[in-house]
């Protein structure tokens, strides 16, 4: 279909080692389509990261095609992989990964200096993401003034700083307590409501209980790509 956000055939990856080739992904298939929201699953070492790195353009397959955004990023060259990354990803990662002596706004409005936006244009895009992740009061602050989940919410805006149409986030709640998890994916559900793709690795299945559809990984390939199944409600007596 032309419209997919993510279109990935045949994919597979093999780490070089002083042993020899180490394949992680092995012959992956996955079509994902704009306004999606994916939970990628899996035990430990089962290639989680290592596909949503392809994913976001940070590292190559060794085999397969990996069409984003209608663009084959096999065909593209380091400069047209960072545009196109740069204009169609927002990342989330575990660690928020903020600048400790950059305020929040400086820290959010930071991947707009690459895509060569103005100093003003800036700083108003930041106070505006800012705000929609609920912390609008505190631009200035400095990132070790504020909770983890504020922290995650600040990487959530940094990531939505550029508009992009995808969300690219691995285990971003992984550092924060259950409470704050599902603050968070308060936050990704109603990014995912305005159109935004999300896809999201995590090890719990409660914050994959999110997602609409879940895509489970064992030992670099796929085994299971199913919607989300409907929680048992708590009965009321
Ligand atoms: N740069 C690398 N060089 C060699 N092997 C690697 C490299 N990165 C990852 N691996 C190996 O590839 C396998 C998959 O790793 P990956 O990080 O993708 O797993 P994961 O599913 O994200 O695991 P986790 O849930 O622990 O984050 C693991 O066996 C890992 O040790
Ligand atoms: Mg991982």
């Amino acid at each position: 279909m032309a419209d997919e956000v993510i279109r990935v055939e045949s994919l597979f990856k093999a780490y070089d080692t002083p042993a020899g080739p180490f394949p992680v992904l092995k012959d992956v298939n996955l079509s994902i389509l704009p306004g999606e929201f994916v939970a990628i699953m899996g035990p430990s070492g089962s290639g989680k990261s290592t596909f949503m790195n392809i994913l976001g353009c940070l590292d190559r397959p060794s085999a397969g095609r990996y069409i984003l955004s209608g663009r084959n990023v096999a065909e593209l060259g380091k400069d047209e992989t960072a545009a196109l990354r740069n204009r169609t990803i927002g990342f989330v990662f575990q660690g928020f990964n903020l600048l400790p002596r950059m305020g929040l706004a400086d820290n959010v409005a930071l991947p707009l200096v690459y895509s060569g936006i103005g100093r003003e244009e800036r700083r108003e895009r930041a106070l505006a993401v800012l705000d929609k992740v609920g912390l609008g009061g505190y631009a200035d602050s400095l990132p070790n003034r504020i909770s983890g989940g504020q922290q995650q919410r600040v990487a959530i805006a940094r990531a939505l700083a550029n508009r992009p149409q995808l969300i690219l986030a691995d285990e971003p709640t992984g550092n924060l307590d259950s409470h704050t998890g599902e603050e968070i994916m308060g936050v990704f559900r109603a990014l995912n409501d305005e159109g935004i793709t999300i896809v999201l690795i995590t090890h719990e299945n409660d914050i994959a209980a999110h997602a609409r559809r879940q895509v489970r990984f064992l030992d670099g390939r796929i085994v299971l790509d199913a919607p989300t199944q409907p929680q048992a409600e708590a009965s009321p007596c």
